[in-house]
């Protein structure tokens, strides 16, 4: 179960501003009320019309206008972003929602687009209806190109990072296996230069991109425990590992697909075919 200290630690609009440096640019706008409670009312409505054969369109003909203020701050940002944007709340992107972006990636130009990818996203709705709290915020980060195959999901434990994997899982990337150890290198030198000391927890994960000319950029930090998506590691290998004491400069392993295993079953592929580098 997470804490509230989790939702707080995790929460974008905590940890940006301590990361900035090496983060994408990001603008956090309060979310008025009246615009949570449009999110929510058009999800009481999407429920009720599953059961219902006439749902009351009352509040989707009739929201309550969202202030000139509001409007103006968005704009701004959006201004300041290029009109080209990434949309979060606090700790999710509405990825649930990518179906119903333009060209399927989740783009955002104009306050409209928020609206339909935060009422369309399970976990974005998941989180306005269980976090309490921590004020929730519409995060507009720089929108950058960047390829599957550079983004990196590295595993915290005791305040040592002791696994890398990659985001784009399972698929194969040829380079992983030549350049696995500058990733791990290049990861290992990133997380103790600017994460280590300075996120407030010992256990977790954080997620990089690297960009050109091959710098590595926080994209995300979140909590390690059974819910977390390990990607090419399971909870069982990673749990018993939270107890224990490791050297500082023990290497991570780098866990990737050394085959293709093209289109035979991949859940039944991961474990024969993940190959651990360190
Ligand atoms: N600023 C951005 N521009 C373009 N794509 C992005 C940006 N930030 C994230 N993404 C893409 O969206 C995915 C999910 O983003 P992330 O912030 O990790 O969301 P979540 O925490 O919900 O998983 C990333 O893996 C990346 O591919
Ligand atoms: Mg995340």
């Amino acid at each position: 179960m997470l804490e509230i200290t989790d939702f707080r630690d995790f929460s974008i609009s905590n940890w940006y501003d301590k990361f900035k440096h090496i983060s994408m640019e990001t603008i956090m706008i309060e979310l008025p009320d009246e615009l949570l409670k449009r999110i929510q009312a058009d999800i009481i409505l999407a429920d009720d019309s599953e059961e219902e054969s006439e749902p009351e369109l009352q509040n989707q003909d009739s929201p309550e206008p969202l202030s000139a203020e509001f409007v103006q701050t968005f704009k701004n940002a959006m201004n300041r972003l290029n009109n080209s944007a990434f949309v979060k709340n606090n700790w999710h992107a509405p990825i649930d929602a990518k179906m119903f972006s333009f060209g399927n990636n989740l783009k955002v130009s104009n306050i409209e687009d928020v609206i339909l990818y935060f009422t369309s996203s399970g976990v974005i709705q998941d989180d306005f209806s269980n976090i309490k709290g921590i004020p929730f915020c519409i995060a507009l980060r720089k929108w950058i190109s960047l390829h599957p195959a550079a983004e990196f999901r590295c595993i915290v434990i005791n305040n040592v990072l002791r696994g890398i994997t990659p985001r784009d899982w399972p698929t194969y990337y040829a380079h992983f296996k030549e350049e696995g150890p500058r990733i791990i290198e290049q990861l290992m030198s990133f997380y103790i230069e600017n994460i280590k000391i300075t996120f407030p927890r010992e256990n977790y994960i954080f997620d990089v991109v690297f960009q050109y000319p091959d710098r590595p950029i926080v994209v995300d930090f979140g909590p390690l425990n059974s819910k977390t998506n390990l990607y090419a590691f399971s909870w069982k290998e990673i749990q018993p590992l939270m107890g224990k004491d490791v050297p500082e400069d023990l290497p991570p392993v780098f866990r990737y697909l050394e085959t293709d295993i093209g289109i035979m079953m991949k859940a039944d592929a991961l474990n024969k075919f993940a190959k651990c580098h360190s």
